[in-house]
């Protein structure tokens, strides 16, 4: 049996999607229960908020897990990556009230839940930054002022549309990865190869 982390957020549709397709029954799954068992597929269900589940992972407490590559840009995770799927897949954009870049010289907070991530993204640009740290609704800041740009996940671009704002500039691609621990893929090489098999087979995964 292998004890598989699964993110609560916006990934978790396209994760089963991508089981069921390859192959797992899934049969008995509840999306509310945080850890539950399906022998039919041998396998333990953890549901974990998507910023914890990399540490879960780590510390091989789930021998593997799907997370989007934002979450583990932020936290710079040490994990195996060994496969994105090609459904959820989203960008991490540059977000403003204006559709231009900021003149060369100017001094622009930045609003994100990604500290880390954004100022790596930003680097090298010819105008000072000043991240500030929000914990969600990241699109307020412009919107009311606290940063003159944000960066955030972009998808369908519903809530850019909602609030009147503007994607500046894509600045990375994103999608829902699986990720293993080198121990967990040593301990159960077989499961985890034949699950990857099974996921690149029933072509859900990008390429
Ligand atoms: C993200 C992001 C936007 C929204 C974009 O939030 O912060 O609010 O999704 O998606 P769209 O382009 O399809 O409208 P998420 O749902 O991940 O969580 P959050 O509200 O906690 O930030």
């Amino acid at each position: 049996m292998i004890r598989m982390a699964l993110p609560k957020g916006r990934n978790l549709v396209p994760v089963l999607e991508a089981l069921r397709a390859a192959g797992l029954e899934l049969a008995g799954f509840d999306p509310e229960r945080l850890r539950q068992r399906l022998p039919g597929d041998d396998l333990e269900i953890l549901l974990l908020k998507d910023w914890d589940l990399p540490l879960y992972v780590e510390h091989g407490i789930a021998d593997c897990g799907f997370v989007g590559t934002d979450v583990l840009e932020e936290v710079g995770s040490d994990l195996l990556r060994p496969l994105q799927l090609a459904k959820g897949r989203c960008r991490m954009s540059l977000i403003g009230m204006n559709p231009g870049l900021p003149s060369s010289g100017a001094q622009i907070r930045v609003a994100t839940k990604y500290p880390r991530w954004s100022g790596r993204l930003l680097a090298g640009r010819m105008w000072g930054i000043e991240i500030v740290r929000l914990s969600g609704s990241v699109e307020l800041g412009p919107l009311l002022d606290l940063a003159e740009l944000a960066v955030d996940i972009v998808q369908t671009g519903r809530t850019l549309r909602d609030h009147n704002l503007h994607e500046i500039e894509q600045l990375a691609a994103i999608a829902p990865t699986l990720v293993l621990s080198r121990a967990a893929f040593q301990r159960h090489r077989v499961q985890l190869n034949e699950l990857m098999a099974c996921l690149e087979g029933a072509e859900v995964t990008a390429a």
